[in-house]
């Protein structure tokens, strides 16, 4: 059985020698910063997913075709998250990592009292039925191909937290956690892993756009350091990824289920901002 998990013999320090992996929402924010690292450490093909075409164009062009492709895929859509992956695996033999990263959140506020449904809709569908959808396929294609691969998905601090707005965004990051603690459970007798990353708030295309009306980069940036308990350091998408790869690597070869929080002690006792 090949896999994520097995120790690389024949590699030079590099932690994913050889490996296939794909990340959603890889055009931009943690999942482009997580394919140039997946790139950095020998992985065979990077395949970044996502609805920004020219964006992942120009992301996995500069990362080198040798090393990435990208390919149009919107995660709310079952049958394009299956093509994606039956494609992969037509192309590149098998998958090892799967970073189900795509994620968005509601134009508007979202409390309870102003819930808008369409927009709660579209963001449960991408969020939650995308993020299943790519753990779904991408462990079939494990399974099937014998492989002891790497799911790892993007949830948030949101997903273990109340969350004074943005309630669809906390329930969908919620699920994320359900779909991981369950998949983890029912395939860990193919010897798959399945874990997230739970990241505080860092400035980034997604929260620029959900709160860049109100707030340059700079004031969101210190907004997010001042709910960190740990001072002197301000969360970056290079933060994340390097998680991430902990947890696609054979450096994690017995974590399964975890949800790894890289929120500067936030989750426990956040400071009040
Ligand atoms: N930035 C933060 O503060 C933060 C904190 C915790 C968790 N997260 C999570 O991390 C993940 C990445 O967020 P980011 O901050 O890098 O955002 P980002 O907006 O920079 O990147 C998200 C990417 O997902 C893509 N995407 C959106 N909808 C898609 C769809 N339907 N199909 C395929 N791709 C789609 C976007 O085009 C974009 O390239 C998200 O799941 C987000 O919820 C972000």
């Amino acid at each position: 059985m090949a896999g994520a998990g097995a120790p690389n013999l024949n590699d030079s320090g590099h932690k994913l020698n050889g490996k296939v992996a794909i990340i959603t929402g890889g055009a931009s924010g943690i999942g482009e910063e997580t394919a140039r690292l997946f790139a950095d450490e020998g992985s065979r093909m990077v395949v970044i997913a996502d609805i920004q075409d020219d964006l992942g164009n120009h992301v996995a062009a500069s990362i080198g075709s040798h090393r990435c492709t990208y390919v149009h895929c919107d995660v709310a859509d079952e049958d394009q998250v299956q093509h994606l992956v039956e494609s992969t695996v037509n192309a590149h033999g098998h998958l090892d990592i799967m970073f189900s990263n795509a994620g968005i959140l509601s134009p508007s506020n979202q409390t309870v009292l102003d819930l808008d449904f369409s927009e709660y809709d579209r963001l449960m569908a991408v969020n939650t039925r995308g993020m299943a959808a790519c753990v779904k396929h991408a462990a079939r294609a494990m399974v099937k191909g014998r492989v002891r691969g790497s799911i790892v998905c993007a949830a948030s601090v949101a997903a273990s937290r109340g969350a004074p707005t943005k309630t669809d965004y906390a329930m969908s990051k919620h699920a994320v956690l359900g779909l991981v603690r369950s998949a983890s459970v029912q395939l860990g007798k193919h010897g798959i892993r399945v874990n997230c990353v739970s990241p505080s708030g860092l400035v980034t295309p997604l929260t620029r756009a959900a709160y860049g009306t109100t707030m340059q980069a700079e004031e969101l940036q210190e907004r997010y350091d001042r709910s960190a308990r740990l001072k002197g350091v301000s969360l970056t998408a290079k933060h994340v990824a390097d998680a991430v790869l902990f947890l696609a690597s054979g450096d994690s070869e017995f974590v399964t289920g975890h949800d790894l929080a890289v929120d500067g002690g936030f989750t426990f006792t956040p400071v009040p901002v």
